[in-house]
């Protein structure tokens, strides 16, 4: 007698399981927001002021009494620190918080980066990312922020609002306190020779300030919008002069163009730079275009810095229509502005490169 076939068990479907890995990636991610108002909390309850003023490490209870916040809230705020102590922006040892160099960032007299995080927390300029799609799908040239703002640019809406253009400025002066820190260190040869130079789009003067002190026989005029720079910082080591850079740019041996380019489109760059030109050579003295923006990719191996420069591509296509630039990017740009040749030189300021333009 033959054997009986074992019985086939059956077993039901099993969906297939995703790894824990990949759902914790996308949980991060799609939480990063709160990352970032917990970020604004801090700022809003100058948490990093409050450390430093301390002088040593700082109990949640005494942090909390500082502020202050009532009893009842004390463990609140021990999550908000512990997810700040989590991504590295404070430590905390058993006797209480201490700074980082993050969080130093956030109160150091000059480069506090609190500015800039309540700019990038604007109520309501922050409405227009859950809008990015449209944009995407959409034929016409029109940046995002013009589609959401019924066709206003950002450079409008800061004029009409004076709360926001003066944040706007505030927080582009702590970021170029840090880039300038950088770049006079990494590339001091950069001003050698130079009699003059025009910031344009200089804001409020920050940058040529502190070019102008520690190179004092450079005379240096910080160029921008008349609104912008009737909001210059008071100083007798540089000029200002309000204008518009498609129009006309003052004469100078050196034109400095730091996180200006990335604001524009291509056409539009190519324009600015034809401008940059004449002014280098109606002056007569050979000269240079300086430009500090990102270069995205180049010479640089940390993710991280390649992340932040992606980052700001996204940035700079909601805002403004424009865009972060490649090697290959920036070439087409210059070449098509009519520059003989130019120097790309390596990140050495946070994810910003230094690019020289010789007419
Ligand atoms: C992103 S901010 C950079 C400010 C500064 N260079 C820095 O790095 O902190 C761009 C600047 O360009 C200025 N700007 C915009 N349109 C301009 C124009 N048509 N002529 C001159 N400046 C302009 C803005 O007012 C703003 O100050």
């Amino acid at each position: 007698m033959r054997a009986a076939a074992p019985r086939l068990l059956v077993h039901p479907q099993v969906p297939s399981v995703p790894r824990q890995m990949d759902l914790t990636r996308i949980q991060n991610l799609n939480l990063s927001y709160l990352s970032t108002f917990a970020l604004r909390c801090a700022v809003d309850l100058d948490i990093s002021g409050r450390i430093q003023a301390y002088g040593r490490p700082m109990p949640l209870n005494e942090l909390a009494r500082s502020i202050p916040i009532p009893p009842e809230k004390d463990s609140m705020l021990g999550r908000l620190m512990a997810l700040l102590v989590n991504q590295g922006i404070f430590v905390q040892s058993e006797a209480g918080y201490q700074l980082t160099p993050a969080s130093e960032l956030l109160q150091t007299e000059g480069t506090n980066m609190g500015a800039n995080v309540r700019l990038v927390t604007d109520e309501e300029v922050l409405k227009i990312w859950g809008r990015l799609s449209e944009v995407l799908k959409e034929s016409s040239e029109r940046s995002l922020f013009e589609k959401v703002f019924d066709g206003k640019k950002l450079w409008e809406f800061a004029k009409e609002k004076p709360e926001y253009g003066k944040l706007f400025d505030e927080a582009m002066a702590s970021q170029s306190n840090s880039v300038m820190r950088g770049l006079i260190a990494s590339y001091p040869h950069i001003f050698d020779g130079l009699n003059n130079l025009v910031d344009v789009g200089g804001g409020t003067g920050t940058a040529v300030k502190f070019i102008a002190e520690v190179f004092p026989r450079l005379r240096c005029t910080a160029f921008d919008l008349p609104h912008v720079v009737a909001k210059a910082l008071k100083s007798e080591s540089f000029d200002v002069a309000g204008g518009d850079m498609f129009e006309m740019i003052p004469p100078a041996d050196a034109i400095f163009l730091k996180n200006v380019l990335h604001d524009w489109n291509d056409e539009d760059c190519v324009r600015i730079l034809k401008r940059c030109k004449e002014a280098i050579e109606s002056n007569n003295n050979g000269g240079k275009v300086i430009v500090v923006d990102i270069v995205i990719g180049f010479e640089c191996n940390d993710p991280k810095a390649t992340e932040t420069s992606l980052l700001f591509d996204i940035a700079m296509m909601g805002l403004f229509g424009s865009k972060e630039r490649n090697k290959q990017e920036w070439h087409d740009i210059i070449i098509r502005a009519g520059y003989f040749d130019y120097k790309i030189y390596p990140v050495q300021l946070g994810v910003y490169s230094v690019i020289e333009l010789y007419p």
